[in-house]
């Protein structure tokens, strides 16, 4: 644990770098799961006496402050997670920041205004990242790395601020890296990888990849029509990425040549507009008419799915089937969710990643218990799955010399 690692942090300002960027709807959270997974860590470090100060980002502001991006909702719910008042700062390094941090007692915890509001964190430019990290690091005695969904990122809070301060892993990376580690290097077999999600050109890398490892590709959600039209299917007014349709059928080919099945949908749930309930009606994949778009894979294909994932000893589920945050395009990705719900039961390893699919099984009221695994990274965990370097874990492997002692 980070403790482990950093040594007694009692009296010592621990700058905890966690990802709380949830989904809000105006200022409520609709699913806290990120929050959840960052509280262990926090509070292990508070219990053993330091003074916690935590920094994160909320969705992607131009590195100024804009309201609706303020971490301020999530400092709520992170203080009744934990039982204990957290201290809102109003800036990030600036005087509210630095206020805020001189006032804490040991064991207390602070949240700082979301760390993208200055332009210094996600800056491509070496030295200006850096010199935002001199201010962060100026906050505090020793860094904590715990935001798993942010590791793939380069940035001032996630990487340089390692290089400046004792630093450890978080215990929910280590988890984190830990499962996806059991994925890449020896999955039991079948493997079966389940994609999701609106674009296509997302998920070039991590497809790939898995063309030489997963023995099964179940492809739904938005991305689904490009691969579609790529079979020379009509996709009607559904998404459609046309440049990636030689992508697509390179990736059909390749599929057939290496022996990996690829299964796609069979029927779909389409509508006359986005989100129109009202005109829900179910088609064949090869006959979507000119009029409408598919909003979510359909009852048969759900079957098809299922009974795909029947076996298998390895999963990993990443995007939503469908539009599933309304009910008559949820059924697809239902379906899903279902089937790995009982790779446990057979021994199994079923692993959900990405925020949105991770919403979406907590949203459609699964209980997160019947899965191996809900991973709070989205591109963090396709990276990974990739065989991509991330920068906030190399960094943190670079440097041996991280005690708080000597
Ligand atoms: C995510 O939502 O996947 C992480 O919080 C990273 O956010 P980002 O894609 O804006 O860097």
């Amino acid at each position: 644990t980070a403790t482990d690692t950093l040594g007694d942090v009692r009296g010592k300002r621990v700058l905890v770098r966690s990802d709380l960027n949830v989904p809000l709807d105006g200022t409520t959270i609709t699913d806290d799961g990120r929050i959840r997974a960052s509280v262990p860590t926090i509070k292990a470090l508070a219990d053993a006496g330091a003074r916690v100060v935590v920094t994160a980002h909320l969705g992607r502001p131009k590195g100024a402050p804009e309201d609706r991006y303020s971490l301020a909702p999530v400092a709520a719910r992170l203080g009744e997670l934990l039982g204990a008042p957290v201290a809102f700062a109003t800036d990030t390094v600036g005087e509210s920041a630095q206020g805020v941090v001189a006032g804490l007692a040991d064991g207390q915890v602070a949240l700082l205004e979301n760390v993208r509001f200055n332009a210094g964190e996600t800056s491509k430019d070496d030295a200006e990242r850096g010199a935002f990290a001199d201010q962060l690091a100026a906050l505090a005695d020793a860094f904590v790395s715990d935001g798993f969904g942010v590791v793939h990122r380069k940035q001032a809070s996630v990487y340089d601020v390692a290089q400046r301060l004792p630093h450890a892993m978080g215990n929910l990376v280590a988890t984190e890296i830990d499962v996806l580690r059991r994925l890449t290097e020896t999955p039991e077999r079948p493997y079966v990888v389940v994609l999701g999600g609106s674009k296509v050109s997302d998920k070039l890398g991590v497809i790939d990849n898995l063309l030489g490892k997963a023995d099964k590709l179940l492809i739904g959600g938005g991305m689904v029509f490009t691969f579609l039209k790529a079979q020379g299917h009509e996709v009607g007014k559904s998404l459609l990425e046309e440049d990636q349709i030689p992508v697509c059928l390179e990736y059909l080919k390749r599929a057939a040549d290496t022996g990996v099945e690829i299964i796609l949908p069979t029927d779909i749930v389409v509508a006359d507009s986005f989100g129109d309930e009202a005109s829900a009606r179910v088609v064949a994949a090869d006959a979507i008419p000119a009029e409408s778009l598919g909003l979510d894979i359909g009852p048969e294909s759900g079957k098809a799915f299922a009974a795909a994932l029947a076996d298998a000893k390895t999963v990993f589920w990443n995007g939503p089937m469908g539009v599933f945050e309304q009910a008559a395009f949820a059924e697809g990705t239902r379906a899903v969710a279902e089937a790995l719900t009982k790779t446990g039961d057979l021994g199994g390893l079923s692993v959900v990643g990405g925020g949105d699919s991770a919403a979406a099984v907590r949203t459609l009221g699964f209980d997160e218990a019947a899965f191996g695994h809900i991973s709070t990274g989205g591109g963090a965990s396709l990276e990974y799955l990739e065989g991509k370097e991330l920068p906030g874990i190399t960094v943190l492997e670079a440097r041996t010399d991280s005690g708080l002692e000597g």
